[in-house]
């Protein structure tokens, strides 16, 4: 049976779309079945529609709070019958009904070489610090802010750079590169938490 990934995303969508592209070539085993987005406003979800994938629009603020919310998004993911949950610029902390739902299944991705520059402006912050080199990290989701176990981080070098937009957007084209390769990782080989670090071990049993 085809692994079904339900994407989470609160605007622009372009990592929603490389993971998509991604599933289409069949560089990863699995299909989109559904995007959820937290905005109406979100243009990821024009894009999703006119790819054939269903979208739901769930904003937070028709709920009461954040577990009320959440429990809405696990039903839409669950109606979609969601096997993996990828947060794709979604901007909102996830609650233990969430979390709970799907342990060990949820995924995000962070514009900065996690543990550094956690928080909603990782690559203005690295700049702003002065480091040579940033990047990007795919990681499992945890209750706290940016913490999961690190799945796959890839660099982006800062020389050259003339702004921090500059910056994110040489980050931006290692993310497109980085959440795939942690799916198709993920999906096709063997691998285990061990503590906080995520072990592939392709001599596994
Ligand atoms: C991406 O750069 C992603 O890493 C970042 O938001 C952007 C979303 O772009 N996420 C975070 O900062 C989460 N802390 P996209 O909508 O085009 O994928």
């Amino acid at each position: 049976m085809t692994t079904k990934i339900g994407i989470l995303i609160s605007g622009r969508g372009s990592n929603m779309q490389s993971i998509a592209r991604a599933c289409s070539s069949g560089e990863i085993p699995a299909e989109v079945a559904v995007v959820v987005s937290n905005r109406a406003d979100a243009a990821g979800l024009e894009w999703a529609s006119a790819h054939g994938i269903p979208t739901a629009v769930l904003p937070h603020t028709d709920f009461a709070d954040r577990e009320a919310h959440d429990r809405a998004i696990v039903a839409r993911l669950a109606d979609a019958a969601v096997d993996w949950v990828c947060l794709a610029g979604y901007m909102r902390l996830l609650s233990p009904v969430l979390i709970d739902a799907f342990t060990n299944r949820i995924l995000n991705i962070h514009p900065s070489l996690l543990p550094s520059f956690p928080g909603l402006h990782g690559q203005r912050d690295a700049f702003e610090y002065g480091v040579a080199v940033s990047g990007c990290t795919v990681h499992f989701v945890d209750l706290e802010l940016d913490h999961g176990p690190i799945v796959v981080q890839r660099t982006a070098p800062v020389e050259g750079s003339i702004d921090a937009e500059a910056l994110a957007a040489r980050i931006l084209t290692e993310e497109h590169r980085a959440y795939p390769e942690a799916l198709r990782r993920l999906l096709t080989e063997p691998w285990s938490i061990c503590g906080r670090r995520v072990v592939f071990d392709r001599a596994a049993p």
